[in-house]
């Protein structure tokens, strides 16, 4: 593929930026996104700790989604590989996002007395996420360039690969456990119009683990 695996150099700290922007807006627009999607439901205008901590749920899964799916896509448009210095950046601050979602579901939300929007049997829904987690945590350590010319480029290289599709894969079952009542409701009724956004993201998520597949396959064809 032309241009795929060559090297991308870009100014760090314009790296940096660019994903902590991607980040803020991911967070601004889910957090419209649940606001809009809460008066539909409720008919009421209310944005709370709880509709915060549901934004940053969404804006950590779909850095985490982008920063995977970067491989892919860049591999099939054959244009510049630029894009993809972003995953390492796009990765972290995801990384980063999912911890600040975990610390105000088990400590704010408790602290100012409100509760996560889940039902009791959801607790198994925990698990996932928590093992999501500390995938994407050790993926950040394993990230760090020391890592990688004490494993050699293309073992670190796999290990960042298997994590972060396994890694989303228990973020899409979390979100599963959690919202699969909202989202077979949703397909029975169409009601509220806007579906739960963790439903788009899991497809999403889905979309880029096939997308890495093809190119698995491609590759093996046209080395
Ligand atoms: C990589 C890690 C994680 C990702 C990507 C993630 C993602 C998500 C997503 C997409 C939702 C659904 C938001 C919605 O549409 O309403 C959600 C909800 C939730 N997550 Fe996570 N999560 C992660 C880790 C965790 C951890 C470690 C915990 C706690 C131990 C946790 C607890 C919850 C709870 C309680 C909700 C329900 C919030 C509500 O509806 O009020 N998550 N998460």
């Amino acid at each position: 593929m032309p241009g795929y695996g060559k090297r991308t150099d870009r100014p760090v700290v314009r790296l940096w930026a660019r994903a902590l922007a991607v980040a803020l807006v991911a967070f601004v627009a889910s957090g419209l996104y649940f606001y809009i999607r809460q008066f539909m439901k409720d008919a009421v205008w209310r944005f709370d700790l709880g509709l915060v901590n549901k934004s940053l749920a969404a804006a950590a899964f779909f850095l985490l989604i982008v920063s995977m799916a970067l491989t892919g896509t860049t591999y099939f448009s054959r244009r510049s590989s630029r894009p993809l210095a972003y995953r390492k950046h796009l990765g972290l601050v995801g990384f980063w996002t999912a911890l600040a979602h975990a610390a105000v579901t088990h400590v704010l939300l408790p602290a100012v007395g409100l509760r996560p929007e889940r039902k009791i049997e959801a607790l198994n829904s925990d698990w996932p996420g928590i093992a999501a987690l500390v995938l994407f945590g050790a993926m950040a350590l394993v990230s760090r360039a020391g890592i990688k010319g004490r494993l050699g480029g293309e073992a670190w290289r796999r290990l960042l690969r298997y994590g972060g599709y396994a890694g989303l894969v228990l973020a899409a079952g979390h979100a599963a456990l959690l919202k699969w009542a909202s989202w077979t409701g949703y397909f029975r009724t169409l009601d509220p119009v806007l579906p739960s956004l963790s439903l788009p993201l899991t497809v999403f998520a889905a979309a880029a683990c096939l997308l890495r597949l093809a190119v698995w396959l491609s590759a093996k064809r046209d080395p």
